[in-house]
């Protein structure tokens, strides 16, 4: 068995607002290991989103560590978790969260762009990761010209730019089709075996959640691993 990509050990994380404490993760564990879709599932509320934005370095935790290859993401400085985020790890979000004055073509570029990488290596960078998910032809689209599988799609090949090992999506299909969700799998599985990333997914897809090889369900702040198949 491969080496983990990334685990995360005993995550705590607690939300203030005002008196109010919210104890969201209490001590939330899990792995994924190189080239695996795994998924989260776990009903609305429970912290999926939370989770996977403590595992991209978009928030830090109440307490617990995230290992990446080993290593303790959050005992790096700023610097490193800046590094991490935009060279190591993908981010789907579940809108999408494209810019809607920028092209396909520009929103693909930023990640690249935020590397430093001359604008036309970013651009060549962008366009292969858009061919890659199919929009070769839609280069020059704003995101309003374009239908929701499409969006989506320019959010995976956004996520893809900077050639990522680990993808994190949350919902990835939660606002399309069945048909539109299984061409975004598909790339999924494609992406997996030709390009070896590994794909953490939060859905309440319970397709999409069979057919990962593995899974984990958030239940009371925890992750348990659940038998492939049962969603
Ligand atoms: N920034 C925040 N401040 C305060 N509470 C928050 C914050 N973000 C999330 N929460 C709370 O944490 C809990 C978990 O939210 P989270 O978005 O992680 O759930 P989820 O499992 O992704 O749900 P869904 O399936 O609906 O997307 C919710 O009760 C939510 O209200
Ligand atoms: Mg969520």
């Amino acid at each position: 068995m491969s080496e983990p990509l990334l685990v995360a050990e005993e995550l705590e994380k607690e939300y203030r607002t005002g008196p109010e404490v919210v104890r969201v993760l209490r001590g939330a564990s899990l792995v994924v290991r190189p080239a695996e879709i795994v998924a989260l599932v776990g009903a609305s509320g429970v912290g999926k989103s939370t989770l996977l934005h403590l595992l991209g370095a978009l928030d830090r935790p109440t307490a617990g560590r995230v290992l990446f290859r080993g290593e303790d993401l959050f005992a790096r400085g700023e610097a490193g978790l800046v590094h991490y985020r935009r060279q190591n790890v993908g981010f789907v979000f579940q809108f999408y969260n494209l810019l809607g004055e920028l092209s396909a073509l520009e929103n693909a570029m930023i990640p690249a762009l935020l590397l430093r990488k001359p604008p036309a290596q970013a651009r060549e960078l962008a366009a292969a990761a858009l061919a890659e998910v199919g929009l070769a032809d839609r280069l020059r689209h704003y995101p309003g010209e374009l239908s929701g599988g499409e969006q989506q799609r320019v959010a995976i090949a956004r996520a893809l730019t900077n050639g990522p090992r680990l993808v994190l999506a949350d919902e990835p299909t939660g606002n399309l089709d069945p048909k539109t969700s299984e061409i975004i799998y598909d790339l999924f599985l494609r992406l997996q075996v030709e390009r070896g990333i590994a794909f953490l997914v939060a859905t309440h897809n319970p397709d999409l959640a069979q057919k990962a090889e593995r899974g984990y369900r958030l239940v009371e702040g925890r992750a348990r691993e659940i038998d492939a198949g049962t969603g």
